[in-house]
């Protein structure tokens, strides 16, 4: 077992330094889009941020803190391929603690892959009649899609077929803390 985790890394793709710049620039661009709709009406409640557990954490709390806007945010939690399910069976681990009935929801997640996990989330949110409905993802692998997803904001385009750990995204449970997003080295995912 390593001990450090820089030892299973074979190198940096997206360092923190340009995390943090994009996190703060979808931030902004994300409260200017909001600002004037749902802020202006005081009748409305605050947008409702919507962090899909547990990949998303990293990249949620820092992107809330970019949003000069006021809003709330609540979790949910899903299984995905990966967990021992496979690609397409997606189920609802922890359900939001509250209703979005009438409400703005922007959905934060970590990366959209084959769409199968954002298809069935929007699916579900949808259908409990939310004003609007938009997703944020801070990575994208559109050349591995397999369903069709609408997604709004996007952080970074993975360029190859990158499977990438880091900055919320895991191997195995593993390298979530990772404060940048990185590619393990090959013989770090047969050890583990
Ligand atoms: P999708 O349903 O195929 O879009 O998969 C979404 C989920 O797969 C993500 O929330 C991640 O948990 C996982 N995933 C996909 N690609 C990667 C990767 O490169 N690293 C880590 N997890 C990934």
């Amino acid at each position: 077992m390593a001990t450090t985790m820089m030892e299973g890394i074979e190198r940096v793709v997206i360092s923190a330094e340009e995390i943090a710049r994009r996190v703060r620039e979808l931030g902004q661009a994300i409260a200017a889009d909001y600002r004037g709709g749902a802020a202006r009406d005081l009748r409305r409640r605050p947008l409702l941020v919507v962090g899909i557990l547990k990949g998303a954490m990293p990249f949620m709390a820092d992107l809330v803190r970019a949003m000069d806007f006021p809003l709330e945010y609540d979790f949910m939690a899903v299984s995905s391929y990966g967990n021992g399910t496979s690609p397409g069976e997606v189920r609802i681990l922890k359900d939001l603690d509250c209703a979005i009935g009438g409400r703005d929801v922007l959905i934060v997640e970590d990366i959209v892959d084959t769409g199968h996990t954002l298809q069935h989330i929007l699916a579900g949110l949808s259908a409990r009649g939310p004003a609007s409905l938009r997703v944020c993802t801070l990575l994208d692998k559109p050349h591995r899609r397999e369903v069709e997803v609408p997604v709004d904001y996007v952080g970074f385009v993975l360029p190859e077929n990158l499977f990438v750990v880091g900055y919320g995204l895991d191997y195995a449970e593993v390298y979530r803390n990772l404060p940048f997003v990185g590619v393990l080295k090959p013989e770090r995912i047969r050890e583990e």
